[in-house]
């Protein structure tokens, strides 16, 4: 049964978070997002990482090559700090980047907060996984799928 399951990754990145100093929010409310609008089963497979380049790298490639994850989410790293590497890492481990995703998210967060400008958020392929970046603040999470979902099944169609 667990093979008719669409696997979707939602990745955590934080150091923070992955040092359990505060509670990941970000994972599950990509996941209670999932949920509302997906209508076939699915099952997430959710990981909680630091903000490293390589290790954020080698997560996604794990998820889209060994767990077969359709769609991998990213929470966080995203922004201009030192520490912020998600684009990069998701950039690493794709053979070509979509993005469209980014700038429709900046530009649909752009009306509801000005520091959405900070976001480097983007999406990519690899093999037939779609990775998309979301920055870290929860509220994001809703702001930025809302504005981009319609076109992930379809993309995923594309890549079967
Ligand atoms: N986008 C939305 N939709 N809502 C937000 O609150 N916060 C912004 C931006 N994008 C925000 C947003 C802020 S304050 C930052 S610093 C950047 O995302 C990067 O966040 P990250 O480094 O946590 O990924």
């Amino acid at each position: 049964a667990g093979e008719s399951l669409a696997r979707i990754g939602v990745v955590t990145v934080s150091d923070r978070a992955s040092r359990g100093e505060y509670a990941d929010l970000g994972g599950p409310a990509i996941a209670e997002y999932l949920k509302e609008v997906l209508s076939s089963p699915f099952e997430v497979i959710a990981r909680v990482i630091p903000d490293e380049r390589a290790g954020i790298a080698a997560t996604l490639a794990d998820l889209a090559d060994r767990e077969r994850c359709c769609l991998i989410v990213t929470t966080g790293g995203t922004g201009p700090a030192v520490r912020d590497v998600t684009p990069e890492a998701t950039a690493d481990v794709c053979s070509k980047m979509l993005p469209g995703f980014g700038e429709q998210m900046r530009a649909v967060s752009l009306t509801k907060v000005a520091t959405a400008i900070l976001s480097r958020q983007t999406a990519g392929i690899r093999g037939q996984s779609l990775i998309v970046n979301l920055p870290g603040q929860p509220r994001a999470i809703r702001e930025c799928l809302d504005a981009v979902f319609p076109a992930i099944p379809y993309c995923i169609d594309l890549l079967e």
